[in-house]
């Protein structure tokens, strides 16, 4: 049995006063519910959230990272220094990433081995345009994304990783992907992974789903056999919100 996975995305919103109110009020309210949470402040307010949630069941993850350990790489963060502040996840390769700014499957790679070695658990993100969709390319741009982001990585290094499997059409948008178009997709990620590596690994790698999930569509979507968690953006911003998915799954 897979235990489910709810991250929170907090993009680039909140001041530190704003997201340490949050993550209070987030550990306040979260029970005892057998499931696994995270939040992603920026790299900011890292610190300050990992501070008030220490102690809790709670995981802190950042955004972004760079794939080198440290030197002359103006304005990125490294993994040692993510480690060093005891964050225990890192988002890698959002669509945010991919196409506002440029990040290519390459990059991605690298930075999901570099947090494999630095011990820091990579959630790794993918998902197709809305054009992509469209011209029925879902699966094979899903293909690729997964085979040059996971290249040389082993099936050890599996158990560390969730996949978040985001529709960039769905993105804040309000426009969710279906329960059966989300449990496609997650299918054909877990076919991809068992190609790729084997039952196993296939078996125990989690997929979360991303794409405008809310406290009322949260349980359907996360009903589908394939569907093991969500990456929230927007509805990740309000305790009531991100609670209301959370007690959904
Ligand atoms: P929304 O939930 O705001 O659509 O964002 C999803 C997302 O990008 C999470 O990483």
């Amino acid at each position: 049995m897979r235990k489910k996975f709810i991250a929170g995305n907090w993009k680039m919103n909140l001041n530190t006063a704003d997201a340490v109110t949050l993550a209070t009020g987030l550990k306040n309210a979260l029970g005892t519910a057998d499931i696994d949470v995270a939040i992603c402040p920026t790299m900011v307010q890292l610190t300050s959230v990992i501070n008030v949630v220490n102690g809790s069941p709670i995981g802190v993850g950042a955004q972004n990272v760079y794939f080198e350990n440290n030197g002359a790489f103006t304005g990125e963060t490294s993994i040692a220094m993510l480690k060093d502040i005891a964050c225990d996840y890192v988002i890698i390769g959002h669509s945010e990433r991919r196409h506002v700014l440029g990040e290519c499957n390459e990059t991605i790679n690298k930075k999901i081995k570099a947090a494999l070695a630095g011990d820091v658990k990579p959630i790794f993100c993918i998902g197709e345009l809305l054009e992509e969709r469209e011209a029925a390319q879902t699966d094979a741009v899903l293909k690729t994304q997964i085979t040059k982001g996971l290249k040389d990585i082993s099936a050890e290094d599996m158990a560390n990783i969730t996949i978040a499997y985001e529709p960039v059409w769905a993105i804040g948008t309000g426009k969710v992907a279906s329960p059966e178009q989300a449990q496609a997709a997650h299918a054909f990620t877990r076919e991809t992974i068992k190609a790729l590596y084997n039952d196993t690994v296939a078996a125990n790698v989690r997929i979360q789903y991303g794409g405008s999930v809310k406290p009322d569509n949260a349980a359907t979507l996360l009903s589908q056999p394939d569907v093991d968690g969500a990456l929230v953006g927007g509805a990740s911003l309000k305790v009531e919100d991100f609670m209301g998915i959370i007690n959904n799954a």
